[in-house]
């Protein structure tokens, strides 16, 4: 495994006032800030997500990434129906990628400029990044809420980070 954060498998998608979020709160175009229901998990950098409902004509033409960045397994099966969830935290250095324009479809990073395209499952395509955002596997559970189906598979964050953090062999 490359890198691990607070996300486990039936943990729900939860605001930063602890409520969880449903499929229909969520307009198409929308975006919410989304993080595991632990203590202090607002404050941990790698595990806030954007969770994003496309809209429909964005939804038709999406283009799952391959399975990549040490993704062995769900490469374009992160998504559920018209949403997605990505880290927030940018491939390039590692910024809070802010902003999403649900006119264009684009997340953008305030530090360098680079732009991601959620129809193409949040790959670059504008600026320095070279990677797409890490993607987390979402579902819903019984009671119709969003849940994440076990923790990223792939790294979060900028290449040299897993460098850094992975255990010495
Ligand atoms: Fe996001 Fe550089 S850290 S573009």
């Amino acid at each position: 495994e490359l890198y691990f954060t607070a996300w486990e498998a039936d943990m729900r998608l939860v605001r930063a006032n602890g409520s969880p979020v449903r499929p229909g709160d969520m307009e198409p175009g929308s975006m919410e800030t989304v993080y595991p229901p632990v203590p202090g998990a607002i404050h941990m950098e790698d595990a806030a997500t954007m969770l994003i409902r496309m809209h429909h004509d964005q939804a038709e033409v999406f283009q799952a990434r391959p399975i990549n960045q040490g993704n062995k397994e769900n490469g374009g099966q992160a998504r559920w129906n018209e949403y997605v969830a990505y880290s927030k935290i940018c491939s390039h250095l590692g910024c809070p990628v802010s902003l999403y324009e649900q006119e264009t479809g684009r997340i953008l990073c305030p530090c360098h400029q680079s732009q991601f395209d959620i129809a193409k499952d949040a790959k670059p395509v504008f600026g320095p990044a070279t990677r797409s955002l890490a993607a987390l596997p979402i579902t819903v559970d019984d009671a119709g809420y969003f849940i994440a189906k076990s923790d990223y598979r792939e790294a979060v964050g900028p290449a040299f980070w897993d460098r850094e953090r992975r255990p010495a062999d």
